[in-house]
Protein backbone atom coordinates (compact mmCIF):
# COMPACT_ATOMS: atom_id res chain seq x y z
CA UNK A 1 0.00 0.00 0.00
CA UNK A 2 2.58 2.34 0.77
CA UNK A 3 4.55 2.12 -2.88
CA UNK A 4 1.31 2.93 -4.25
CA UNK A 5 1.17 6.21 -1.78
CA UNK A 6 4.43 6.52 -3.13
CA UNK A 7 3.51 6.44 -6.86
CA UNK A 8 0.47 8.78 -6.42
CA UNK A 9 2.86 11.35 -4.98
CA UNK A 10 5.31 11.15 -7.50
CA UNK A 11 2.64 11.31 -10.28
CA UNK A 12 1.14 14.49 -8.26
CA UNK A 13 4.49 15.69 -8.23
CA UNK A 14 5.35 15.27 -11.57
CA UNK A 15 1.96 16.79 -13.10
CA UNK A 16 2.19 19.76 -11.30
CA UNK A 17 5.77 20.67 -11.62
CA UNK A 18 7.02 19.13 -14.88
CA UNK A 19 7.57 21.07 -17.98
CA UNK A 20 8.94 19.32 -21.23
CA UNK A 21 12.65 20.93 -21.86
CA UNK A 22 13.75 21.18 -17.96
CA UNK A 23 17.02 20.01 -16.45
CA UNK A 24 15.81 18.02 -13.35
CA UNK A 25 17.76 16.08 -10.66
CA UNK A 26 16.94 12.87 -9.76
CA UNK A 27 16.56 11.80 -6.26
CA UNK A 28 17.70 8.32 -4.67
CA UNK A 29 15.17 6.11 -2.84
CA UNK A 30 12.24 3.61 -3.72
CA UNK A 31 10.12 7.32 -3.49
CA UNK A 32 12.29 8.89 -5.95
CA UNK A 33 12.48 5.73 -7.76
CA UNK A 34 8.56 6.51 -9.11
CA UNK A 35 9.54 9.59 -10.06
CA UNK A 36 12.35 8.32 -12.57
CA UNK A 37 9.62 5.89 -13.64
CA UNK A 38 7.54 9.07 -14.85
CA UNK A 39 10.21 11.00 -16.25
CA UNK A 40 11.47 7.77 -18.33
CA UNK A 41 7.50 7.78 -19.43
CA UNK A 42 7.31 11.42 -20.53
CA UNK A 43 10.51 10.82 -22.92
CA UNK A 44 8.98 7.63 -24.45
CA UNK A 45 6.02 9.91 -25.26
CA UNK A 46 7.92 11.99 -26.77
CA UNK A 47 8.86 15.36 -24.07
CA UNK A 48 12.41 16.02 -23.22
CA UNK A 49 14.97 16.38 -20.20
CA UNK A 50 18.15 16.52 -19.29
CA UNK A 51 19.27 14.75 -16.22
CA UNK A 52 21.73 14.71 -13.54
CA UNK A 53 21.15 11.20 -10.89
CA UNK A 54 22.32 11.91 -7.68
CA UNK A 55 23.47 8.38 -6.99
CA UNK A 56 24.64 5.45 -9.02
CA UNK A 57 21.53 3.31 -8.36
CA UNK A 58 19.29 6.24 -9.97
CA UNK A 59 21.91 6.42 -12.71
CA UNK A 60 21.68 2.97 -13.52
CA UNK A 61 17.94 3.08 -13.67
CA UNK A 62 17.72 6.27 -15.69
CA UNK A 63 20.06 4.57 -18.14
CA UNK A 64 17.86 2.29 -18.47
CA UNK A 65 14.92 3.69 -18.95
CA UNK A 66 16.77 5.85 -21.83
CA UNK A 67 17.14 9.08 -19.73
CA UNK A 68 19.35 11.92 -21.46
CA UNK A 69 22.15 12.29 -18.62
CA UNK A 70 24.72 14.70 -18.08
CA UNK A 71 26.79 15.92 -15.11
CA UNK A 72 25.74 18.70 -12.86
CA UNK A 73 29.04 20.83 -13.76
CA UNK A 74 27.93 20.19 -17.02
CA UNK A 75 24.14 20.86 -15.78
CA UNK A 76 24.77 24.29 -14.23
CA UNK A 77 21.66 25.20 -12.54
CA UNK A 78 18.85 22.60 -12.47
CA UNK A 79 15.04 23.77 -12.91
CA UNK A 80 14.03 21.11 -10.41
CA UNK A 81 15.06 18.22 -7.97
CA UNK A 82 12.58 15.68 -6.85
CA UNK A 83 13.72 13.33 -4.50
CA UNK A 84 12.45 11.06 -0.98
CA UNK A 85 13.38 11.75 2.33
CA UNK A 86 13.45 9.97 5.24
CA UNK A 87 12.18 12.59 7.59
CA UNK A 88 10.13 15.76 7.69
CA UNK A 89 9.18 18.30 9.87
CA UNK A 90 6.47 21.53 10.07
CA UNK A 91 9.47 23.38 8.48
CA UNK A 92 10.24 21.38 5.71
CA UNK A 93 13.54 20.87 7.40
CA UNK A 94 14.55 17.10 6.47
CA UNK A 95 16.65 13.87 7.31
CA UNK A 96 18.20 12.60 3.74
CA UNK A 97 20.77 9.54 3.85
CA UNK A 98 18.56 6.66 4.76
CA UNK A 99 20.02 5.27 1.76
CA UNK A 100 23.56 6.45 1.38
CA UNK A 101 23.34 9.42 -1.00
CA UNK A 102 22.88 12.63 1.12
CA UNK A 103 26.38 14.08 -0.45
CA UNK A 104 25.16 14.25 -3.96
CA UNK A 105 21.69 14.51 -3.15
CA UNK A 106 22.42 17.80 -0.80
CA UNK A 107 25.03 19.62 -3.95
CA UNK A 108 21.74 18.93 -6.67
CA UNK A 109 19.13 20.16 -4.45
CA UNK A 110 21.49 23.22 -3.45
CA UNK A 111 22.11 23.75 -7.17
CA UNK A 112 18.59 23.80 -8.11
CA UNK A 113 15.84 26.42 -8.37
CA UNK A 114 13.22 24.11 -6.41
CA UNK A 115 13.37 21.24 -4.84
CA UNK A 116 10.56 18.93 -3.92
CA UNK A 117 10.15 15.84 -1.97
CA UNK A 118 7.99 12.98 -2.34
CA UNK A 119 6.72 10.92 0.37
CA UNK A 120 4.13 9.34 2.66
CA UNK A 121 2.80 10.15 5.80
CA UNK A 122 5.37 7.65 7.44
CA UNK A 123 8.29 10.40 6.59
CA UNK A 124 6.10 13.30 8.21
CA UNK A 125 7.20 14.17 12.14
CA UNK A 126 6.89 16.92 14.31
CA UNK A 127 9.89 16.93 15.28
CA UNK A 128 13.25 15.58 13.49
CA UNK A 129 15.52 12.68 14.86
CA UNK A 130 13.50 9.16 15.20
CA UNK A 131 15.52 8.23 12.05
CA UNK A 132 18.75 8.11 12.91
CA UNK A 133 21.06 11.19 11.20
CA UNK A 134 23.22 9.91 8.67
CA UNK A 135 26.71 11.24 8.11
CA UNK A 136 29.38 10.67 5.46
CA UNK A 137 33.17 10.57 6.79
CA UNK A 138 36.04 10.06 4.97
CA UNK A 139 38.16 6.50 6.30
CA UNK A 140 41.14 8.98 7.36
CA UNK A 141 41.10 9.86 11.09
CA UNK A 142 37.92 8.45 11.09
CA UNK A 143 37.53 7.97 15.32
CA UNK A 144 38.56 11.36 15.24
CA UNK A 145 35.94 12.75 13.12
CA UNK A 146 33.24 10.19 14.99
CA UNK A 147 34.47 11.92 18.54
CA UNK A 148 33.75 15.67 17.00
CA UNK A 149 30.41 14.29 16.28
CA UNK A 150 29.81 13.03 19.62
CA UNK A 151 31.24 16.91 20.99
CA UNK A 152 28.95 18.57 19.18
CA UNK A 153 25.95 16.36 20.00
CA UNK A 154 26.41 16.52 23.43
CA UNK A 155 27.10 20.37 23.35
CA UNK A 156 23.77 20.43 21.53
CA UNK A 157 22.43 18.64 24.88
CA UNK A 158 20.98 15.65 22.35
CA UNK A 159 21.62 12.42 23.62
CA UNK A 160 23.69 10.41 20.62
CA UNK A 161 25.07 6.78 19.70
CA UNK A 162 26.76 6.83 17.07
CA UNK A 163 27.12 3.34 14.71
CA UNK A 164 28.58 2.84 11.60
CA UNK A 165 26.59 1.53 8.83
CA UNK A 166 27.29 -1.90 7.58
CA UNK A 167 26.33 -4.39 4.46
CA UNK A 168 24.28 -6.94 5.47
CA UNK A 169 27.19 -9.27 4.68
CA UNK A 170 29.37 -7.59 7.81
CA UNK A 171 31.40 -5.19 5.60
CA UNK A 172 31.58 -1.17 5.71
CA UNK A 173 29.10 0.07 3.85
CA UNK A 174 31.01 2.42 1.23
CA UNK A 175 29.16 5.56 -0.11
CA UNK A 176 29.24 6.69 -3.81
CA UNK A 177 32.35 8.72 -3.29
CA UNK A 178 34.01 6.03 -1.38
CA UNK A 179 33.66 7.35 1.90
CA UNK A 180 31.94 5.50 5.00
CA UNK A 181 28.32 6.12 6.48
CA UNK A 182 27.57 6.41 10.10
CA UNK A 183 24.22 7.07 11.55
CA UNK A 184 23.52 9.43 14.84
CA UNK A 185 20.72 7.53 16.74
CA UNK A 186 19.33 10.76 18.72
CA UNK A 187 17.01 11.67 21.23
CA UNK A 188 14.94 14.42 18.90
CA UNK A 189 16.96 17.36 17.23
CA UNK A 190 15.41 20.40 18.64
CA UNK A 191 16.64 22.96 15.87
CA UNK A 192 17.59 21.49 13.19
CA UNK A 193 19.63 24.91 11.64
CA UNK A 194 21.76 25.06 14.63
CA UNK A 195 22.94 21.67 14.55
CA UNK A 196 23.45 21.31 10.74
CA UNK A 197 25.67 24.24 11.56
CA UNK A 198 27.60 22.92 14.33
CA UNK A 199 28.43 19.86 12.00
CA UNK A 200 29.32 21.86 8.95
CA UNK A 201 32.47 22.89 10.79
CA UNK A 202 33.86 19.39 11.49
CA UNK A 203 36.60 18.49 9.02
CA UNK A 204 36.31 14.93 8.01
CA UNK A 205 32.84 14.97 8.48
CA UNK A 206 32.06 15.02 4.67
CA UNK A 207 28.08 15.82 4.86
CA UNK A 208 24.95 14.87 6.85
CA UNK A 209 21.85 14.32 6.31
CA UNK A 210 20.02 17.43 7.68
CA UNK A 211 18.47 19.76 4.72
CA UNK A 212 17.76 23.06 6.19
CA UNK A 213 15.94 25.87 3.92
CA UNK A 214 16.54 23.39 1.14
CA UNK A 215 12.92 21.95 0.39
CA UNK A 216 10.61 24.11 -1.13
CA UNK A 217 7.34 21.45 -1.21
CA UNK A 218 6.41 18.30 -0.29
CA UNK A 219 3.64 16.28 -1.99
CA UNK A 220 2.28 13.70 0.78
CA UNK A 221 1.00 10.68 -1.10
CA UNK A 222 -1.99 9.38 1.33
CA UNK A 223 -5.25 7.72 1.11
CA UNK A 224 -7.68 10.41 0.66
CA UNK A 225 -5.33 11.81 -2.10
CA UNK A 226 -2.20 13.88 -2.66
CA UNK A 227 -1.51 17.08 0.15
CA UNK A 228 0.83 19.71 -1.06
CA UNK A 229 2.60 21.12 1.85
CA UNK A 230 4.82 24.44 2.25
CA UNK A 231 4.73 25.45 -0.77
CA UNK A 232 5.34 29.35 -1.42
CA UNK A 233 3.82 30.20 -5.03
C1 LIG B 1 18.91 8.34 0.00
O1 LIG B 1 20.16 8.51 0.55
C2 LIG B 1 17.90 9.00 0.85
O2 LIG B 1 18.13 10.34 1.14
C3 LIG B 1 16.50 8.78 0.35
O3 LIG B 1 16.05 9.85 -0.42
C4 LIG B 1 15.65 8.63 1.53
O4 LIG B 1 16.29 7.64 2.31
C5 LIG B 1 14.22 8.20 1.20
O5 LIG B 1 14.22 6.92 0.69
P1 LIG B 1 12.88 6.08 0.51
O6 LIG B 1 12.05 6.83 -0.48
O7 LIG B 1 13.32 4.74 0.01
O8 LIG B 1 12.23 6.00 1.86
Amino acid sequence: MSDQLKRLAAEAAASAELRSGMKLGLGTGSTAKHFVDIVGERIRAGETYLCVPTSEATRRQAESLGIPLTSLDEAGELDLTVDGADEFDPGLNLIKGGGGAHLREKMVAANSRRMIVIADASKRVARLGAFPLPLEITPFAQGTTVRAVARVFAEAGIRAEIRQRHRPDGSPYISDNGNLIFDVANDGIADPASLADRLDRIPGLVEHGLFVGLCFAVYLGAEEGVAVIGKKT
